[in-house]
């Protein structure tokens, strides 16, 4: 990625987020082709990045989407994705929700509990539809992930046990309003284990096998999203080595691959870009405050995550430091005890691997507009979202100040 931030800075001011349109291109068709024995649905998880931009460029490439809002499902078909490539996932639909995706017609709802069955039922009933199903199966596997991030256990609150995804499929059988249509896993995300997958997806497809003995036969087989990046010196699992793995548990079975990437997609897309205020020393701390904050970008607040750092200037003066942001907050930090160059004012700073769970899990915290987001691509830069306002901010609230 051959960027220049500081004419971006130039341009759009500073904090940015900018993602490099043609990476997810080539992260798209690298997992593409790995499926290609088989026909498969790469299903873009849009919580990584909801921006319109990024998701139409995704459904121009083919890529369906997964979604878990209705919000999301309204994204994903604004931008063009076709309503037979998108799924609605989550733990916990409201009624309205359910309704509006059967009345879209999208691909399929995946079901996470029994009561969520019944739900589903009975607002398609009411409608005079037939629901496609799917059911999410936790395989109680553990992948070896970040706690916060971890799903495939029975201690975690999705998915449904298989005795349980077992009555499930025999009564969306039995049902007029319910059409069992796929299978769902999700073990966890920045995964970087290739053997819980394969478990799992072995636990899950033996699971079909039996289904199949009773007369459920199922179109489609969803392995959920979870590959790892690189945000430090991690080892990746390797992208052909996964299809692989994941097809060969399905020999035999006539299913469709869907797979939910959503990290592995835009991840190494995007940098948040912000540039240095002030430094100070409390004490013995020297403390480098930016202008991005962890409103724009709280993966390490949150979950104390690692991101790789670079101050774009050439001092070769470096000395440790904590990297902060001007909330008020001591969890305010992207980097703490990190050896920085000494830095002067309006020195830019580089956060990399920005593009997933980064802007979609920003916040106003602080009355901070959310930043803007830059694309680039064939080495065209434009923007995709602009830089909140003021008024942007307090529009919802003015009109019922007395
Ligand atoms: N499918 C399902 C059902 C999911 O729950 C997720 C992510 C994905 C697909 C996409 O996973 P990916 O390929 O992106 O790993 N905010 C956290 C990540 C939360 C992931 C939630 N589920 C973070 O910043 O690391």
């Amino acid at each position: 990625m051959n960027i220049d931030y500081k004419q971006l800075a130039n341009k759009y001011q500073t904090p940015y987020y900018v993602y490099d349109f043609d990476y997810i291109t080539s992260q798209y068709n690298e997992l593409k082709t790995a499926f290609k024995a088989r026909k498969s649905l790469l299903a873009y998880a849009v919580k990584a990045n909801s921006n319109l931009s990024v998701i139409k460029h995704l459904a121009d490439l083919g890529a369906g989407a997964d979604c878990v809002s209705i919000g999301e499902v309204k994204r994903a078909l604004k931008v063009g994705v076709q309503p037979y490539k998108i799924i609605f996932s989550g733990v916990g639909k409201i009624d309205s929700e359910i309704k509006e995706a059967l009345e879209l017609g999208i691909l399929m709802i995946n079901v996470e509990s029994s009561a969520e069955l019944d739900r589903v039922e009975t607002i398609a009933k009411e409608l005079g539809k037939v629901a496609r199903i799917s059911i999410r199966v936790n395989p109680n596997i553990d992948p070896q992930t970040h706690p916060y991030i971890s799903t495939g256990l029975h201690e975690n609150k999705f998915g449904v046990d298989i005795d349980t995804a077992k009555r499930m499929y025999i009564q969306c059988k039995n049902s007029e309003n319910l059409d069992p249509t796929g299978i769902h896993l999700h073990i966890g995300s920045q995964l970087t284990q290739l053997e819980p997958i394969k478990e799992s997806v072995k636990i899950v497809a033996d699971l079909v096998r039996n289904l199949e003995a009773l007369k459920i036969d199922l179109s489609f087989f969803d392995v959920g999203g979870g590959l790892g990046i690189v945000y430090d010196d991690e080892k990746l699992i390797d992208t052909n080595e996964y299809a692989q793995s994941i097809l060969e548990c399905l020999f035999g079975l006539d299913i469709t691959v869907v797979c939910e990437p959503g990290r592995f997609l835009v991840g190494n897309s995007g940098v948040f870009v912000s540039k240095v205020l002030y430094e100070k020393i409390n004490g013995e701390k020297r403390f480098v405050i930016v202008d991005g904050a962890m409103n724009d970008l709280i993966r390490p607040s949150l979950y104390n995550a690692y991101h790789k750092i670079e101050v774009l200037n050439d001092n070769k003066e470096f000395s440790d430091c904590n990297l902060v942001g001007p909330v008020c907050e001591s969890g305010d930090f992207f980097a703490k005890n990190i050896e920085l160059p000494k830095t002067e004012h309006n020195d830019l700073v580089a956060i990399y691997s920005a593009g997933a769970y980064c802007f979609t899990m920003a916040s106003n915290y602080n009355t901070r507009g959310k930043v803007a987001e830059i694309a680039i691509e064939n080495g065209q830069d434009r923007l995709i979202r602009k830089r909140e306002t003021f008024e942007d901010i307090i529009a919802l609230e003015e009109e019922y100040l007395k």
